[in-house]
């Protein structure tokens, strides 16, 4: 019988079996997928859970301080918060093409779990929130039958050395079945049913080379969006919604005096399996709302459009 009391039960003496008294290090991003990996775990094995949350530069607004409060205060997780950002950033200065920024950001994620894994010391496996449709995404782009549209960082992206065995106990689990495990073990409704967000961040949402002064007026923007979704009941009725930091300057008015300042585009979708959406038709009167209060509160930002694509020709983020 499907319930997610049975399943976890289940996985948490398939993750016992598998570890165990071994010392357990999760890359947590916030997400729904790593973070029902850290509540299950820490059900699992207590302490011989430590994650990682890396501060990448590219996360959304104050979304590490909801994830320590989350986690560490909340439910007394060990986690290491990795400032990373310059790191990051650094590592991104110059690069434009965007399956060469989710490759530098994957290796990166990667270098900084190494580098926290080896300061703990002992450190046998890595845990990953890898689900179901990752690992068919991931067989099919491995055997050529599908074109590699993206790479999903998450997985068959580590080097080969890795000295760690990997754990990943939702593997065989489907988003909404992920969900159900999250509820059930206790994470709040909102972190469980938040909209994806993929693995490189704003890295492919501000467009070609990526920069802080852009991450931080994307971040801005994103936080009024997500806002204004929340307040009109929409966060729920679209899939998946954000901000797009085009590097294009347009001219605006503001008073007497003339700005020249960063467009940024509004993406809502529609999609049940995010392989095919339909661009979200959100009321003119919550857009506007958007619009003003970006434009008026962002000095950065002078333009604000909407993104009426669809899935396919167009893919749901913008690179
Ligand atoms: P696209 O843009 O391919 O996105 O239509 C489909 C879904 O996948 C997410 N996405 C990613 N997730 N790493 C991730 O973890 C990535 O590199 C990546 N690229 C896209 C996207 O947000 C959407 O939900």
């Amino acid at each position: 019988l499907w319930t997610a009391e049975n399943i976890i039960d289940d996985l948490v003496v398939r993750v016992r079996e598998q570890v165990g008294s071994g010392k357990v290090l999760l890359g947590l991003s916030g997400g729904v997928d790593s973070s029902v990996v850290a509540a299950l775990l820490h059900k699992a094995i207590g302490d011989q859970l430590t994650c990682v949350f890396v501060d990448n530069g590219l996360l959304r607004k104050n979304e590490g301080d909801q994830v320590m409060a989350t986690f560490a205060q909340n439910m007394g997780v060990k986690v290491i918060r990795a400032d990373a950002e310059d790191l990051f950033l650094g590592k991104l200065k110059g690069i434009s093409d965007p399956e060469e920024k989710r490759k530098v950001i994957g290796h990166t994620f990667i270098e900084v779990f190494d580098a926290e894994a080896t300061k703990l010391k002992d450190v046998h496996f890595l845990a990953q929130g890898t689900i179901y449709p990752d690992v068919i995404e991931s067989a099919a782009a491995k055997t050529g039958k599908a074109h590699v549209i993206k790479s999903h960082h998450n997985v068959g992206g580590l080097p080969d050395d890795m000295a760690m065995e990997l754990v990943e106990p939702l593997r065989e689990l489907f988003k909404d079945e992920v969900r159900r495990i999250g509820v059930a073990l206790g994470l709040p409704h909102d972190m469980v049913y938040r909209h994806p967000f993929p693995g490189p961040g704003l890295g492919v949402r501000i467009l070609g080379e990526v920069k802080k002064e852009y991450a931080d007026i994307l971040r801005e923007a994103d936080a009024i969006f997500m806002e204004e979704l929340y307040k009109s009941g929409w966060y729920h009725k679209v899939n998946q919604a954000f901000v797009v930091f085009l590097p294009v300057k347009s001219v605006g008015v503001v008073g007497d005096g003339r700005r020249y300042e960063w467009v940024v585009a509004l993406r809502a979708v529609e999609t049940i399996d995010f392989m095919t959406a339909r661009w979200a038709h959100l009321p003119y009167e919550l857009i506007e709302r958007v619009s003003n209060r970006i434009i008026n509160s962002i000095e950065g930002i002078s333009r604000v459009a909407y993104d009426v694509s669809s899935k396919p020709p167009a893919t749901i983020e913008w690179e």
